[in-house]
């Protein structure tokens, strides 16, 4: 079970209450991160309350983030975590409760704020060397993804298609363009060069992508931030997605066909290598 955050209290997840009038339950009207921790270590948590910082400020939230940080540090120490090899601490900011109107309350309402801590599991050295499957799926969410907000049902839909089919990953394609994933970010090799979209509206800015970004450089491998084609899948020597729950995961096979070669290529191996490096995994 586990214990919680719910604004401003520590306790058992069976005791944890949100009012039916809160607007992240009827609107989604949220933000969200999810940071990995490593031994107990909060892996660039400074990076992931920037961006939630953003996410509340594009929707005039007023919530101050800093106040996270012993929150996830308390979490993860409550629940047995400190010393586990991964786990990951999700938080929460809803707008608060009001009487249901789509406008924003006029009288200022406090926010909502949740927090927990789980493990998470990484697979064995020898699985990830078999590679993953995913299917493409339209791209039905908003034009706002670079704003991490809980309405989320686009992307739970596509992963469904992909649990259906068998797959590990669903890659989103909108305008003929392969986007990210259901809850992770989307990379092709591409004639040597490893691709992945620039950051703007239609992708959620990755804290794991930036890492990998570093990686990329520390590693003189070339890079170009440019959208990767659906057609260009048929053509990539490789393809792998980044998240915090993902970190760093090749795929093998898209709808069914080899990508490449249909083995785990060398560039997804040495990036995932320096991940785990880099994160003292
Ligand atoms: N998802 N794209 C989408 C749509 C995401 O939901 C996520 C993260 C990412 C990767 O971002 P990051 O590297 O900061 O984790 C990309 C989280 C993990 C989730 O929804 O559980």
């Amino acid at each position: 079970m586990g214990t919680v955050y719910l604004n401003g209290e520590f306790l058992p997840r069976s005791e944890a209450r949100v009012s039916v009038d809160d607007r992240g339950f009827l609107f989604a009207d949220s933000v969200y991160e999810v940071s990995a921790a490593y031994r107990g270590r909060l892996f660039r948590l400074d990076r992931h309350l920037t961006r939630l910082a953003r996410s509340l400020k594009e929707l005039r939230i007023d919530f101050d983030t800093r106040a996270l940080v012993p929150v996830h540090e308390r979490l993860l120490v409550d629940n047995g975590l400190a010393d586990a090899p991964v786990a990951y601490v999700y938080a929460q900011v809803t707008r608060g409760a009001a009487p249901r109107s789509h406008a924003f309350p006029t009288e200022t309402i406090p926010p909502t704020v949740y927090a927990y801590a789980a493990p998470f599991d990484r697979p064995t050295l020898d699985r990830w060397g078999e590679g993953f499957s995913a299917v493409t799926v339209p791209d039905r969410r908003w034009a706002r993804v670079d704003v991490k907000t809980t309405a989320l049902l686009p992307n739970c839909i596509a992963l469904q298609a992909a649990v259906e089919a068998g797959a590990k990953d669903a890659i989103l394609v909108r305008d003929g363009i392969a986007l990210e994933g259901a809850h992770n970010n989307f990379w092709a090799v591409i004639d040597g060069t490893v691709v992945t979209h620039p950051v703007t509206n239609v992708i959620l800015p990755g804290i794991a992508r930036e890492y990998v970004l570093e990686l990329c450089s520390n590693l003189g491998l070339p890079l170009e931030l440019r959208p990767t084609m659906v057609e260009e899948l048929a053509v990539a020597e490789e393809v792998f997605m980044t998240g915090t729950t993902t970190e760093v995961r090749p795929l093998v096979q898209i709808d069914g066909r080899p990508v490449g070669d249909g083995k785990v290529g060398p560039i997804a191996r040495r990036l995932y290598m320096a991940f785990l490096d880099g994160v003292g995994a």
